[in-house]
């Protein structure tokens, strides 16, 4: 019970990683705020059967009143903000092309939401962790990042950037007792992911562990990193791909 009544946004928690990061949240006592574009009420139900606590707020992260909207509300509801974990991302609809050929719409639609939305959560909820004295956030990137996979330049910039932002923002929350941290995954089969088998089979050849990465392969990292256990850690990336990039 690490999160015994700790208060914990994971935005995109309608998604599928950030659905598995809110249910280990919750068996270890959290409450959970799940701001995501989609509803996040099958996520709620999941984490209300188990006897947990959450709910669900409409929220587009890269408008600020929408988020500021979501942290006051979650404040609200629960009494403060303790952790941040920046998982939202213009991720699985992305359009695909060359740089040369991508549109300023399509790049700007992952900027607005992987980088802008990314600081905007960041500094919606800062006043409430300095409220407390401390905080925890993790901003979600991505192996691409460090690979530079060809077609999504949009994309891979955006989670590039969280990287760096990571950096400034640690520098800056350190004197609040805020620990500012990344977690970049491997490309992960969820739930239901359509790939090509054969595709899988050489990204898996890539790794030192010859297998698929599935969501559970990266929330003991996250929680890790919003737990108590990392309080002198900041600014670093964590890579959890199953060691296809060694840094
Ligand atoms: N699945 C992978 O292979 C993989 C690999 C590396 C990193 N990641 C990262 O992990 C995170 C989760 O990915 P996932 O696989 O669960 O994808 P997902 O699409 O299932 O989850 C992302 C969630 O973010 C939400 N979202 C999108 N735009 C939003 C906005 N403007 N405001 C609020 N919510 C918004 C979506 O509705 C969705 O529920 C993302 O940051 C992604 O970039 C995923």
């Amino acid at each position: 019970m690490r999160f015994k009544d700790k208060v914990v946004i994971v935005t995109g928690g309608g998604g599928k990683i950030g659905k598995a990061y809110a249910l280990a949240f919750a068996k270890e006592g959290a409450k959970l705020s799940l701001p995501d574009l989609v509803s996040a009420d099958p996520v709620v139900k999941a984490i209300q059967d188990q006897g947990g606590t959450a709910m669900s707020v409409e929220c587009d992260v890269s408008n600020e009143a929408s988020v500021k909207a979501m942290v006051d509300a979650t404040a609200k509801r629960y009494g403060g903000v303790d952790i941040l974990i920046n998982n939202a991302a213009y991720f699985m609809t992305v359009k695909k092309s060359p740089f040369w050929e991508m549109d300023v719409a399509e790049f700007d639609k992952a900027m607005a939401v992987n980088v802008r939305g990314v600081w905007l959560c960041a500094k919606a909820v800062f006043p409430y962790m300095k409220q407390r004295g401390k905080g925890k956030i993790v901003n979600i990137s991505s192996g691409v990042a460090l690979n530079g996979n060809p077609n999504y330049i949009h994309y891979v910039t955006s989670k590039g950037a969280v990287i760096s932002m990571t950096r400034a923002m640690a520098r800056e929350l350190g004197d609040f007792n805020i620990c500012v941290n990344t977690v970049a995954p491997g490309f992960t089969l969820t739930e239901g992911r359509q790939v090509d088998p054969e595709y899988e089979r050489k990204r898996n050849e890539q790794r030192c562990f010859k297998r698929s990465q599935v969501e559970q392969d990266i929330v003991g990292t996250v929680l890790f990193l919003a737990s108590s256990d990392s309080d002198f850690t900041t600014g670093q990336l964590l890579v959890v791909d199953g060691g296809t990039h060694l840094l």
